[in-house]
């Protein structure tokens, strides 16, 4: 079966998006102190409408703003990974990648956290020129913000997707999009792409000084008091009760939801939302490992850690699989009507062709097996 590529239609939100970030870029600077609106979430739907698919194919990165250059490479271990996801999305014809945060770390002494502005030239060094091969060059960056990204100025990155370069795709701290596919385009998929910073940090806790910048920016946004978390709580809640007729929910965040590291500040209050509504799966980084746990029959929900994307570490206690420590890679995910397939790839020694090893794989099943529809 031949697919020819198709990008997700345009539709006219460039326009609109733009045209909120100009007015509410307004409303900060002349009022001061106010959440800028692309901060907020939105209850607008970005849809997306694959004709051509007949099955949903796509990769997971995280934490892959390079840690510092390797010994052989300009991009460190970023190089290798990017190799294998070309590898893999021109095989699979996949369609759009899911970034789980961590966009830019500081490289050196002399460097920062972040970035600075929407010119800062870490958009070419570390994105633009690193997954710049044939078929990665063209696909989407469905985008979250990491601790790292708040460090410095987390309104740069929104900013640059809203009036640079929409295939980094990151139109506010917290978006809903939905893909349709498959036979009559009828299966239905639903992202809720969140801010997990929000649930994870308490900002009374940040001692670090590399982390006064994410102190600031939550201070400043307002978002550090319990009625900023209660409200996205809720706003994540409405998002799932409305999206119930999904053959899919996937939740996006940067902060882990496995065994002991889900139990930080507020994050076991989203895992239970996630249980509750059915989610599918939810996609995560920040440990720097490749690391899974299978739903069980009193959670239905699947949990994916890439956080391999330049940087490597230790995984969570309680997981079902997990790569050790030295392990770069992604995940590759293929979604059909009523299964999920996935393949976690370790990118650390490419064979001849630049493909990665595939270390574990399996098979999620689509919310009608969990809950049946009337
Ligand atoms: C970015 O560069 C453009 C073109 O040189 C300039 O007009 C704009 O002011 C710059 N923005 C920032 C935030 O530095
Ligand atoms: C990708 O970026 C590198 C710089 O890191 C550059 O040498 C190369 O020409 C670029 N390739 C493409 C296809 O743009
Ligand atoms: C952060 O970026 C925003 C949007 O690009 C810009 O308006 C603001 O001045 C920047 N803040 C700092 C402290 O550089
Ligand atoms: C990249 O892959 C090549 C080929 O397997 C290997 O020799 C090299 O050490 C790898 N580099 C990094 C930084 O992982």
């Amino acid at each position: 079966m031949i697919q020819t590529s198709k990008r997700p239609t345009p539709r006219c939100f460039y326009i609109v998006s733009l045209s909120l970030f100009i007015s509410s870029l307004y409303i900060t600077l002349s009022f001061g102190g106010l959440l800028p609106s692309f901060l907020e979430p939105s209850a607008k739907i970005y849809e997306e409408s694959y004709s051509d698919a007949e099955t949903l194919d796509f990769l997971i990165i995280g934490d892959w703003g390079n840690a510092g250059k390797g010994r052989d490479l300009k991009h460190g271990p970023q190089a290798n990974v990017s190799k294998a996801m070309e590898f893999v999305a021109n095989q699979h014809n996949s369609k759009f990648i899911v970034n789980v945060g961590d966009n830019f770390y500081k490289r050196s002494a002399k460097d920062y956290q972040g970035i600075l502005s929407v010119n800062d030239s870490k958009w070419e060094e570390i994105w633009l020129n690193v997954y710049n091969s044939t078929k990665l060059k063209r696909l989407p960056w469905y985008t979250v913000a990491g601790n790292h990204d708040w460090y410095t100025n987390i309104t740069a990155q929104i900013e640059y997707s809203l009036t640079i370069n929409q295939r980094f795709f990151f139109p506010s701290l917290f978006y809903v999009r939905s893909s349709l596919f498959g036979k009559e385009i009828k299966t239905k998929v639903v992202w809720i792409h969140i801010d997990s910073n929000i649930f994870y940090y308490n900002i009374d806790d940040i001692i670090e000084i590399k982390m006064e910048g994410l102190k600031t920016n939550l201070l400043n946004f307002g978002l550090h008091t319990q009625q900023a978390i209660e409200d996205k709580l809720k706003w994540i809640e409405q998002r799932l009760i409305e999206n119930q007729d999904a053959d899919y929910i996937f939740v996006v965040g940067h902060h882990p939801l496995i065994g002991v590291c889900s139990q930080v500040n507020n994050m076991p209050r989203l895992l239970e939302l996630l249980e509750r509504y059915y989610v599918s799966a939810y996609f995560a980084g920040h440990n720097h490992v490749l690391e899974y746990k299978a739903p069980t029959k009193f959670s239905p929900v699947a949990f994916f850690i890439s956080g391999a994307g330049c940087k490597t570490g230790d995984g969570c206690e309680g997981r079902d699989w997990g790569m050790p420590k030295g392990t770069f890679g992604f995940v590759h995910a293929n979604i059909k009507e009523e299964t999920m397939d996935f393949e976690f790839i370790d990118a650390t020694k490419l064979n001849k062709q630049s493909a990665g090893e595939i270390v574990y794989s399996g098979t999620i099943n689509s919310r009608s097996y969990w809950y049946p529809k009337i």
